[in-house]
């Protein structure tokens, strides 16, 4: 009897210890397996990164964000499509930040957005990711662009800048050099038209978005004019030179050089009149010139600096595009892949030789295969080197609002350029008053 009894209680023990082990082998199991499907590199599930961008470039970048997604089966990068304008993408990232935890967790950022959404703390700082000789890579405007107070919050990845667009077979049919003045533009412009060689002159840009005032910084710095300094935060739009600058505007559409519906315009219809042979002058980016290369006009177009009044400097708006990660990403390493794959060179010259972009990366500029395909390369590299910025200010989109819809007022008569100009300064002086 008592040997049954002991026999009993170490079976029971026994029983109890194994059912303890399974359950541990269980729970091992169970925690290794929750640890698999979470952690990027081990798991079936790849994280998806949300990045948002315009459409025409979500299509161009396309081919690349395959070839990522290719190369790395624990991230899925998918791009959303946003409208055109700029501004409109602006609203959207800006909207998502203000709810509190935004679905992108990359923002492919225009060069003006830097300072404010660094200011209000949507991005992560990304200083210590990229190295001094790493930056020395990039042009310094780009790098100059992703920075606020000294932290480095956007990644450059294409760089951007406005510029004159000429048919060189009409002006060479009709005996004229480039124009470089803006007098110039509009009497060369006039004469193709009274030839009957041109529709259309000179066709900007004159729609109430940013657009709007990236082209007319050109034209403000074109007259020796400013916006806003940056440093003091003096307005300039109410000087003398200000007012010419829109003067200029309204004088291209007095003289009938511009088309009524430029006032209209965002790049792409600019674009369309161009490429269609409407139009003799144009302005516009970049990224004109790849897509013109399979138009009508191929091989009857060039490109040169903006034109200026006399003794003052040419402008080219500085624009371009680069990558920052939302502060409330959940994914920022792998973010952070994103960025990593984009920048680098082959990605860049892939994106550049497939679409005519400007490169941020120094070295592509003395690609041969870029250069074989690009003629103008060295003409772009002219343009470049007189940057025209647009105030690169936290309230920067507030006073881009202001400039457009007086530009506007002034541009479609509803309003003087001296009155127009005049509400402009003082409402930006308010502005920067305000959040002094
Ligand atoms: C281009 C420029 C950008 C600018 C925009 C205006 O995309 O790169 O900086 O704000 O045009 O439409």
């Amino acid at each position: 009897m008592l040997f049954w009894g002991s026999l009993m209680k170490l079976k029971k023990i026994s029983h109890r210890k194994l059912t303890n082990f399974v359950w541990a082998i269980l729970g091992f199991f169970l925690a290794f397996l929750a640890l698999f499907f979470q952690v990027p590199g081990f798991s079936q599930q790849p994280v998806t990164i949300y990045l948002l961008v315009r459409a025409l470039e979500a299509q161009q970048l396309q081919p690349l964000a395959q070839q990522f997604n290719q190369q790395h089966p624990e991230i899925q990068l998918e791009l959303i499509e946003a409208p055109n304008d700029t501004n409109r993408v602006e609203d959207l990232y800006t909207a998502s930040f203000l709810l509190g935890n935004s679905p992108y967790d990359l923002v492919f950022m225009d060069i003006v957005w830097t300072p404010k959404f660094a200011a209000a703390g949507w991005l992560k700082d990304l200083s210590g990711y990229l190295s001094p000789e790493e930056l020395e890579q990039f042009l310094p405007g780009d790098i100059q662009g992703g920075m606020y107070q000294g932290k480095l919050y956007r990644a450059p990845f294409r760089s951007d800048a406005g510029m004159l667009y000429y048919r060189h077979d009409l002006l060479e049919k009709a005996g004229y050099d480039p124009p470089e003045t803006f007098d110039q533009l509009i009497t060369i412009s006039q004469d193709l038209q009274q030839q009957g060689l041109s529709e259309w002159g000179y066709v900007w840009q004159g729609k109430q978005y940013e657009g709007l005032s990236a082209m007319f910084v050109e034209i403000l710095q074109g007259n020796g004019a400013f916006w806003v300094n940056p440093e003091t935060l003096e307005v300039g739009l109410d000087q003398e030179n200000a007012i010419a600058a829109v003067k200029f505007l309204q004088q291209t559409l007095t003289t009938k050089i511009s088309p009524p519906g430029v006032t209209t315009y965002a790049e792409e219809e600019t674009r369309r009149l161009f490429q269609n042979g409407k139009t003799a002058f144009l302005r516009n980016w970049p990224y004109v010139y790849g897509l013109a290369l399979d138009s009508p006009i191929a091989g009857k177009y060039s490109i040169k600096p903006m034109v200026h009044a006399e003794n003052q400097p040419s402008g080219a708006c500085q624009g371009g595009w680069g990558f920052g990660i939302s502060a409330t990403s959940k994914n920022p390493d792998a973010a952070w892949e994103v960025i990593q794959f984009f920048m680098k060179q082959e990605s860049q010259k892939q994106f550049v030789l497939a679409n005519g972009y400007v490169p941020s990366l120094k070295s592509l500029f003395n690609d041969p295969e870029i250069v074989a395909k690009y003629s103008h390369y060295p003409e772009l590299l002219t343009v470049l080197e007189s940057p025209a910025l647009r105030p690169p200010i936290p309230q920067y989109a507030q006073a881009s609002d202001i400039l457009q819809r007086y530009l506007s007022a002034a541009i479609t008569n509803t309003m003087s350029p001296e009155i127009a100009m005049k509400k402009a300064a003082a409402e930006t002086r308010n502005l920067l008053a305000v959040s002094k």
